[in-house]
């Protein structure tokens, strides 16, 4: 009773608060519903009056303004020749086109640049397929935001970012660009560096618009070979490389980038099904479509056009209403649209699409650059990000973390002091001069008489063992050798593809080498993707996999060695033993004859004796080096079974999954807790063996146990089935609670 009035009180707060909180809803609803008919209004001004030179104009993106910005150019852009460039100029060499667009044209209609954003601006942070591996949406969701403040401040609105693309190839160079080969870890992360890029709201200053790309399935190129053709069969197609882009669409991207390459025979730049049916049809998607650069004139290198106004003609009647770099638009419209090939209707859809954004970016109401941030802020995230990107993958007997009481240690390799490399790829902004490499860092926290330098090698690919020598004495004379090995960061990235995956150059003799030394060797390896060097671990004590760190990537690697923080990174791509297993990936299906646990150990190079007629290889085992989820702790992690609230889903409802997860070790750390479903067995399509469906990052003190717990609805289960409709078929199902993709004690529960 006499909590009543307390009670009573409250209630009518929160039913105040709820009131105001709906009056807000409803004002807000309104508000951006009237904002969204007065830009369509003032769209429908601006078409009204523009010339068709004008919005073919709009409808063209050129990277030709060098700086300073030439007479030239200055005379097109008064001309209304360009709607955007990108990659152009520096920010005085913007603000100065920006104004000749605003105050010395016709209609006044701003420019937009866009640029490659990638994973930082002037402060580089890890390569994306690093940044997954932190499995930290609030961290990476920061960085991108701390991004979009970097690029905003010089005069950038559009960043060509988040890649999105499912990436199951580590030949392909562009993994080190994406999120790594899982739909669902993409779809959360991407959406994340969505959300951060554009901040709260688009029109604000510091909003960076973002841009899904590529769409789709540039990630799937045969052989791993850049721009290849990519086939993937609908089903696989939509429950797989679609679902990130899904994803980025329900984050509110604002823009989707065109791939390159042909999806089953169409390419992805003029192909109607994706970019009308699907993306505009399907999900409702009212941003701007951007080609990617030259896609639009290489439809004739396809075959699929056959010449440059063909080209142009099945692009924009495709849905791509700017085209980037190439000027087939601009060429051949006007005669495409006299010969009724293509209508106004068309082409005014295309330019309201990108007035749109401009619109919704405030670019029309005079964005004025947002103030220079500290750039501690920024150095602090990418520190935090570099530090939870790294992968602990092997630790024999402890090796790691080293003692502060060690006496000296070894600094050896081609990447422990290279700046530019530890940038990796797309960071043609990024500060050098302000890269913290490993070496500076140790040399810091050691001093510099307790560390003996000795690169060994050049660079990555150097293939002389002129260093080695010097390398052994700095070994020889040392506790422990801290081998910096791995890929420049000009071997990942764009047209990058390898086919060969193993350390580079004289890397493995460089090990051999020091492995006489007898001291422990400890391996960073920095790489854009995962790399076979099943060799070289069977000689390390230790490997910490730090892909390209970025600006802060040495302080965070000296902490980990030493035990100030402790790894806790997680692979989201599987990394294979070899090239000849690739592509693999956790979330295969099974095969009628999948190998057996005696299968498992097959030792390289006998194969003699095929013992039976399983799915596997004769040669090298069937399993990966480190599998998806993988990563290793200074502390050790118990997981209890999983557990289930209920034993059965039923059509609207939902049900918990929970595993007590313990730290048994001495280390107070963090530990990613992964959540997997399969099945159901008996449907109407075969399912992968096993499906991310959720994870966490939690922080357990030495000896506590955390329940960690997962709400799984009956959506979170579905998948496309034989007659491609999205549904959780009804049979029994599996879900894991576990450390990896390869690990956990499952419960079962029926969909019914
Ligand atoms: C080509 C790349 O594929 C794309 O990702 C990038 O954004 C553009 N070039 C612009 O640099």
């Amino acid at each position: 009773m006499r909590r009543a009035p307390f009670q009573c009180a409250a209630l009518q707060a929160s039913t105040r608060a709820r009131n105001l909180f709906q009056v807000t809803i409803l004002a807000a609803f309104w508000l951006s519903t009237a904002s969204a008919q007065s830009i369509e209004q003032r769209i429908d001004g601006l078409l009204q009056k523009m010339t068709l030179e004008e919005k073919l104009g709009q409808m063209s993106q050129s990277t030709s303004m060098a700086a300073p910005i030439s007479e030239q150019i200055k005379q097109q852009i008064r001309a209304g020749r360009w709607g955007s460039f990108l990659n152009a100029g520096n920010a005085a060499d913007r603000a100065e086109a920006q104004r000749i667009a605003t105050k010395e044209t016709r209609l006044g209609i701003p420019l937009i640049f866009g640029r490659d954003v990638i994973h930082g601006y002037h402060t580089i942070f890890p390569i994306p397929l690093g940044q997954a591996a932190s499995w930290d949406a609030d961290l990476i969701r920061e960085a991108a935001r701390e991004a979009a403040l970097e690029a905003t401040a010089e005069g950038i609105a559009w960043t060509f970012a988040p890649m999105i693309d499912i990436a199951r190839d580590p030949r392909w160079g562009r993994v080190a660009e994406s999120l790594g080969e899982d739909p669902y870890v993409t779809s959360v992360l991407g959406s994340a560096m969505v959300q951060g890029f554009q901040g709260e709201s688009l029109d604000r200053a510091d909003s960076l618009a973002a841009c899904a790309k590529h769409y789709v399935g540039y990630g799937a190129a045969e052989g791993g070979r850049d721009y290849n053709s990519a086939w993937i069969p609908e089903i696989l197609l939509r429950d797989v490389y679609l679902r990130p882009f899904h994803a980025a669409r329900d984050a509110g991207v604002a823009t989707f980038m065109t791939a390159f390459n042909t999806l089953n025979a169409v390419p992805a730049t003029g192909n109607r099904f994706l970019l009308n049916d699907i993306l505009r049809g399907e999900w409702k998607f009212d941003g701007l479509v951007v080609s990617d650069y030259n896609a639009v004139s290489e439809l004739v290198a396809h075959g699929y056009a056959v010449d440059a106004r063909d080209a142009a003609r099945k692009a924009l009647l495709a849905g791509v209403d700017m085209e980037m770099v190439s000027t087939t638009y601009f060429d051949h419209l006007k005669s495409l649209l006299e010969a009724d090939q293509v209508t106004m209707g068309e082409i005014d859809a295309a330019v309201r699409n990108i007035l749109r954004l401009k619109f919704r970016l405030g670019l029309f109401d005079g964005r004025h650059p947002a103030a220079d941030r500290p750039e501690a802020d920024a150095l602090a995230t990418a520190e935090r990000l570099a530090t939870e990107s790294v992968v602990l993958l092997k630790n024999n007997r402890g090796a790691l973390p080293l003692k502060k009481t060690i006496g000296k240690v070894a600094v050896i390799g081609p990447l422990a002091d290279s700046p530019a490399d530890q940038m990796g790829t797309w960071s043609m902004d990024g500060d050098v001069s302000g890269v913290r490499t490993p070496l500076r860092a140790l040399r810091e926290m050691l001093g510099g008489n307790r560390v003996a330098y000795a690169p060994g090698l050049k660079s990555s690919g150097d293939q002389s063992t002129a260093g080695f020598a010097e390398a052994l004495r700095a070994a020889r004379e040392s506790d422990a050798v801290l081998l910096f090995l791995g890929e420049s960061a000009n071997m990942s990235g764009e047209a990058r593809s390898r086919a060969f995956l193993d350390l580079p150059g004289a890397q493995e003799q460089l090990v051999e080498r020091l492995a006489t030394s007898g001291k422990p060797l400890i391996a960073v390896i920095m790489a854009g993707r995962p790399l076979t060097f099943h060799r070289a671990a069977e000689k390390f004590d230790a490997i910490l996999y730090a892909w390209h760190p970025g600006t802060m990537g040495g302080p965070a690697i000296a902490q980990l060695l030493f035990g100030e923080s402790v790894p806790s990174g997680k692979l989201t791509v599987t990394f294979p033993r070899a090239v000849g297993q690739v592509p693999i990936y956790y979330a295969h299906l099974s095969t009628g004859r999948p190998p057996v646990a005696e299968d498992l150990g097959v030792p390289m190079g006998t194969p003699e004796n095929p013992k039976d007629y399983t799915s596997r290889y004769i040669d090298l085992d069937f399993t990966p080096e480190y599998p998806f989820g993988y990563g290793l702790s200074y502390t050790t992690f118990r997981y209890s079974a999983t557990r289930l609230s209920a034993a059965s889903l039923g059509s609207s409802g939902s049900l918990s999954a929970s595993a007590e997860v313990t730290n048994a070790g001495a280390r107070d750390a963090d530990e990613v807790v992964q959540l997997y479903v399969s099945g159901p067995k008996g449907g109407s399509v075969a399912r992968p063996v096993r499906e991310l469906k959720g994870f966490r990052r939690v922080h357990l003190k030495s000896g506590q146990t955390k329940t960690v717990e997962f709400t799984l609805r009956r959506i979170d289960l579905a998948y496309y089935n034989d007659r491609m409709q999205f549904s959780a078929e009804s049979g029994g199902y599996r879900a894991w609670i576990a450390p990896d993709s390869t690990r956990g004690t499952p419960a079962e529960f029926a969909v019914k």
